[in-house]
Parts: C-alpha cells; structure tokens; sequence
C-alpha cells in the first residue's frame, strides 16, 4: 500500500523523543514536507529551541508534551495529546536510550524501566492513537528499532531484547492493520551520529575506536525511513552495512563464529 508523504493542511505527525537526534532530525524532515507536529520529550529547552528553529524555515503549528516514558504519568500524558490530536496522521516511535551493563550487575527495575520505555510505551502510545490514524486519509506508525534486533548483545540485554520486539510487534501490527490504509515500519538503524552515544550517556564506549564506515548521518537514515514508508515493507535497515550484520545477526552459528568469539577475549 502506497503512503503520501507530504501532509495536506491540517496533518500532523506525533513524535517522541524529538529534542535530540534521529527524533530532531524526523522533525525537521516532516516540518519540510508540510506536517504539523506535536513534539515529545523530556528536555523542554531543547524543544523549545528545535520549535523555535523550524519556524525560521517555514512557519508551523508546533504541540510540545513534555513526559517521561519511564513513568506511568508519562506514557498517560503523551497517550492523551495522540488521542486529542485531530488530523494525527503519522506516529514516529522514537525515544530510546542505552543501558550498559552486564544483566547480573544492574537493578531489575532498571532493566524493566528500558522495556517500559522501549515497549510499553509504544505498545500504549499506538493503541492510542489508533482511532486518529483510521480516520486519516492514509496513516503511518513508525517504530525506531535497531539493527540489535538480529544480534546478541553483551552488557545490554533489554536494549536488543526491547528492538526485537518491536520488530515483532510491527510485523504483527502491520498484518493486524492490513487494509486499514494505516501503514507499519520498523526503522532498524546500526550506528548513527546522534546524541545517544554522548560521553554522559555511553560512557562504556569510545566513539573514536570504531571505524568511519561503520557509522551514519541522522538525515540519510530519516530519509530513507520515510522514502520507504508504504513500500511493502515493514522492516528497513538504512546502509549496506547495516544489512550484512542484520544477515548475520539473524544467522547464530555464523555470528558467533565471526563475532562470538572475539567478543568473549
Ligand atoms: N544512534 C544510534 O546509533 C541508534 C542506533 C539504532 C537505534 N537507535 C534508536 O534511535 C532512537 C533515537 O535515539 P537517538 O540515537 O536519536 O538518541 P538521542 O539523541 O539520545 O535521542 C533520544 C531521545 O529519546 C528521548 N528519551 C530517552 N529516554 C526517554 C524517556 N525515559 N522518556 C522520554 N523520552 C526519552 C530523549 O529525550 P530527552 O533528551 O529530552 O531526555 C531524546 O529525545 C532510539 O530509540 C534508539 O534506540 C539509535
């Protein structure tokens, strides 16, 4: 099924996490395609600051919620602003974070804290915003999973357990909305230039000790999330090598043999 990708006046697209990163770059990519917005975040400077931007392009009706998806208040206030949102035609799924550590080391409220965050959210947040997106003249329900969906990851088990369920929970949304003309992605990124590996927030790892071509810009992988949207896919990798680690992620013997190994030196 096709999907429009420019707003017509009046469509609005909801956006968590948008004060930073891919959700700043998803931002402006549909403030340039006419869309409305309806920001979430938890950093209410730099959204007010990102409004303050993209109306120095072109003038547009901006909503900011305020909420932190770890907590039940939260996910209520931005369940809410989706179902009071007229015109709400496209869901970005976006606010994500780290969460380094070896699974015997952290709190089980911190690992149950990311699947709030990561799952939970999203699961309430679409449920919300379903009746919105149905009356929509074609909609879509975007998911910012990761290519950690494919693969084991040491010292950050909910974060690859919370991607692949999105993955899933796409690929079954999807067939669930099939016919609806609401269309699913599951937008599965590798490494990406964004705030998410900051010093304060990935201590854990050293950005300069990984290689150039391992990484991408946000825009190129927004762009390509949004191009592909209605393409009859549900689930995207942006970047070549993206795809090969997906493959080989979804492939145990050979992951382990080409990565598994090394990893446990
Ligand atoms: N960058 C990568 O390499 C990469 C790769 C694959 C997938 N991803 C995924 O891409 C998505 C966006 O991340 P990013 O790379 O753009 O990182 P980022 O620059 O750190 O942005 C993360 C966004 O999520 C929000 N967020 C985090 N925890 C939250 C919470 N408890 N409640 C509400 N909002 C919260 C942040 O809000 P505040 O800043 O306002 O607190 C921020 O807007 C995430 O789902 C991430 O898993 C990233």
């Amino acid at each position: 099924m096709s999907f429009r990708l420019n707003a017509r006046a009046g469509e609005w697209a909801l956006i968590t996490g948008a004060s930073s990163g891919l959700g700043a770059e998803f931002a402006r990519a549909l403030a340039r395609r006419g869309y409305s917005l309806l920001l979430h975040g938890r950093n209410a400077e730099r959204l007010e600051q990102l409004v303050i931007d993209l109306n120095k392009v072109r003038k547009l009706d901006c909503r900011v919620v305020i909420a932190d998806l770890a907590r039940e208040e939260g996910i209520d206030a931005v369940c809410q602003a989706a179902r009071q949102q007229a015109g709400l035609r496209l869901l970005v799924n976006n606010a994500g974070y780290g969460n380094p550590g070896l699974f015997q080391d952290v709190s089980v409220d911190s690992l149950l804290e990311m699947q709030r965050v990561h799952n939970e959210a999203v699961v309430r947040i679409t449920h919300a915003a379903m009746a919105q997106l149905m009356q929509a003249e074609g909609a879509a329900v975007l998911n910012v999973s990761s290519v950690a969906a494919w693969l084991p990851g040491r010292g950050s088990v909910m974060y690859y357990a919370t991607k692949a369920f999105l993955n899933a929970f796409s690929r079954s949304l999807a067939a669930d909305l099939s016919g609806t003309g609401v269309v699913v992605q599951a937008l599965c990124p590798g490494f990406t230039h964004t705030g998410f590996h900051d010093p304060d927030k990935a201590a854990y790892l050293d950005k300069s000790k990984l290689p150039n071509w391992l990484w991408m810009e946000a825009a190129p992988v927004v762009e390509f999330s949004l191009r592909s949207l209605g393409n009859g896919r549900v689930i995207v990798i942006p970047g070549v090598v993206n795809r090969i680690f997906a493959w080989v992620g979804g492939h145990d013997w050979l992951y382990r043999k080409l990565v598994g190994n090394a990893r446990r030196k």
